[in-house]
C-alpha cells in the first residue's frame, strides 16, 4: 500500500503518472466544454456547513442501508465501464474492496469481468447497471444472467440515449486494446467492443428509443427492483416512482453526457422534496471530500456514488487503492460529522447548511472590497 497518498486528489495525481494519456483523459474527461465536469466540484463550494456544538460525538457511525441491503457507510460504487483499463484485476479488485469495506458495488453493462465471478466476491451487495440493447433479446440475458447472479436491484441509465461528445477521447482515438472484451453484455454473441468504436458501439447497439413504456417490461423479466440513475427533474423522478421505481440516483454522468447539464446538488432539493417520501434517493458527481458527503445527506440523499475515485484507487494500486481510497474517505466523512455535531447519520439535516458567502469565492472579491 502506498503510504503517501492521502486525499483522493493525491489518488488522482498518482493515477494520472501511471496511466496512459488516452486511459486517463477517458476516465478524467467530461463532454464538450466540460462546464458541468468542473461545476460538479464548484457546486459543493456554494455551501457552507452550521456546525452544531457540544453535542456527544463520542460515539459514531455512518451505517446505514440502501433498498434493504445494509451498508458500513453511505458511500456506494458507481458503476464505471472498463475498469480492466485501470489494473488488470479490473472489476474484480473492486469488488474485494467493496466487500472489504462493506460497501455496495454498482457493477456497469461495460464491465471487462465475468458478472458472476465480480457477483461471487460481494455477497449480495452487488447491483446491476444496465444500458439496453436495441436487440430486445441481448437486453433480456443480461438481465437475466444479473439477476441469477445475485444482482439485488438494476441500476437503469437513463441519461445516455447517446454518448456524450467527449472531445478528449475523440482527439486521442479511445479504443480498448484488442485483448480486452466487454463480458457481460455481448460475449455470448460473440461480438467485441473495440473501443475506438465506443461512440459507435453504442450508437450501433443501445437503443436511443428507450422510453417510460420500457420501464414496465424491465420491470418484468428483472423481478428485483429498478433505480433509475441520471435523473435530474423532478417531473422526471415522481413520474419514475408512479411506474414503481425504488429508488433513485440523481446524476449528470460526471459531467459525461449533456454539458452545461444542472450539478446534482442543483437539482437534489426540487427532487428531494418531491418523491423523498416514497423513494430512496442517491447522487454522485464530484463527492471528493468527507465533507460533501455531508452536504449531499443534508440536501437529502440517502447515500452518495463515487466513480472516478475508485478508477484512481485502483489505477494506483489495484484493490488496496480502491480499499484506501474509500477508507480515506470514511475517515474524513466520520471527522466532519463530529466536527458537525452528527452521531449518525440521521443527524445530517438541512439546517446544517447555508449559502457560501458568494463574495468568497470569486477572484475578484478584494477589487470590490477596495472599491
Ligand atoms: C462512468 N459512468 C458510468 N455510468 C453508467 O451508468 N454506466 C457506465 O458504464 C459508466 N461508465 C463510466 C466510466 C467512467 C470512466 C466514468 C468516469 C464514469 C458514470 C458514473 O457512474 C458516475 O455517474 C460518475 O462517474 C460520478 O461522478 P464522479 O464521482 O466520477 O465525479
Ligand atoms: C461512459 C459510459 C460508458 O461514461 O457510460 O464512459
Amino acid at each position: 500500500m502506498n503510504n503517501e497518498l492521502h486525499t483522493l486528489a493525491d489518488y488522482d495525481a498518482e493515477a494520472r503518472a501511471r496511466l496512459s494519456t488516452m486511459v486517463y483523459d477517458y476516465f478524467s474527461g467530461g463532454a464538450a466544454d466540460e462546464f458541468t465536469l468542473s461545476r460538479n466540484r464548484e457546486s459543493f463550494k456554494r455551501l457552507a456547513l452550521l456546525p452544531r456544538v457540544l453535542v456527544d460525538v463520542s460515539r459514531r457511525s455512518a451505517a446505514t442501508s440502501v433498498l434493504g441491503t445494509p451498508v458500513s457507510m453511505p458511500l456506494l460504487i458507481a458503476p464505471t465501464a472498463f475498469q480492466s483499463l485501470a489494473h488488470p484485476e479490473g472489476e474484480i479488485a473492486t469488488a474485494r474492496a467493496a466487500q472489504a469495506l462493506e460497501t455496495l458495488m454498482i457493477l456497469s453493462t461495460f464491465s471487462t469481468s465475468e458478472i458472476e465471478y465480480v457477483a461471487s466476491r460481494l455477497e449480495g451487495r452487488f447491483w446491476f447497471q444496465l444500458y439496453v440493447y436495441r436487440d430486445r433479446e441481448i437486453t433480456k440475458s443480461i438481465v437475466e444472467r444479473a439477476v441469477a447472479a445475485g444482482a439485488r436491484a438494476l441500476v437503469l441509465t437513463v441519461d445516455a440515449p447517446v454518448i456524450g461528445r467527449r472531445e478528449r477521447d475523440i482527439r486521442n482515438r479511445f479504443h480498448l486494446p484488442d485483448s480486452m472484451m466487454v463480458k457481460s453484455p455481448v460475449s455470448a454473441q460473440g461480438s467485441e467492443i473495440s473501443g475506438s468504436e465506443l461512440e459507435a458501439y453504442v450508437a450501433q447497439m443501445l437503443d436511443p428509443a428507450l422510453s417510460w413504456r420500457d420501464l414496465e417490461w424491465l420491470q418484468s423479466i428483472a423481478g428485483i427492483p429498478v433505480v433509475l440513475k441520471g435523473v435530474l427533474r423532478a417531473d422526471d423522478a415522481k413520474r419514475a416512482i408512479r411506474a414503481g421505481v425504488q429508488a433513485i440516483v440523481v446524476s449528470n454522468h460526471g459531467g459525461r453526457q449533456l454539458d452545461t447539464a444542472a450539478t446534482a446538488l442543483d437539482a437534489l432539493p426540487a427532487i428531494v422534496d418531491a418523491v423523498a417520501d416514497s423513494a430512496e434517493i442517491y447522487v454522485d458527481g464530484g463527492i471528493r471530500r468527507g465533507t460533501d458527503v455531508i452536504k449531499a445527506l443534508a440536501l437529502g440523499a440517502r447515500a452518495v456514488l463515487l466513480g472516478r475515485p475508485i478508477l484512481w484507487g485502483l489505477a494506483a494500486d489495484g484493490a488496496d487503492g480502491v480499499q484506501n481510497v474509500l477508507r480515506i474517505l470514511r475517515g474524513e466523512l466520520d471527522q466532519a460529522m463530529a466536527l458537525c455535531g452528527c452521531s449518525s447519520l440521521k443527524d445530517i439535516t438541512r439546517d446544517l447548511l447555508t449559502e457560501a458567502s458568494p463574495a468568497a469565492n470569486r477572484a475578484d472579491a478584494q477589487s470590490i472590497i477596495i472599491r
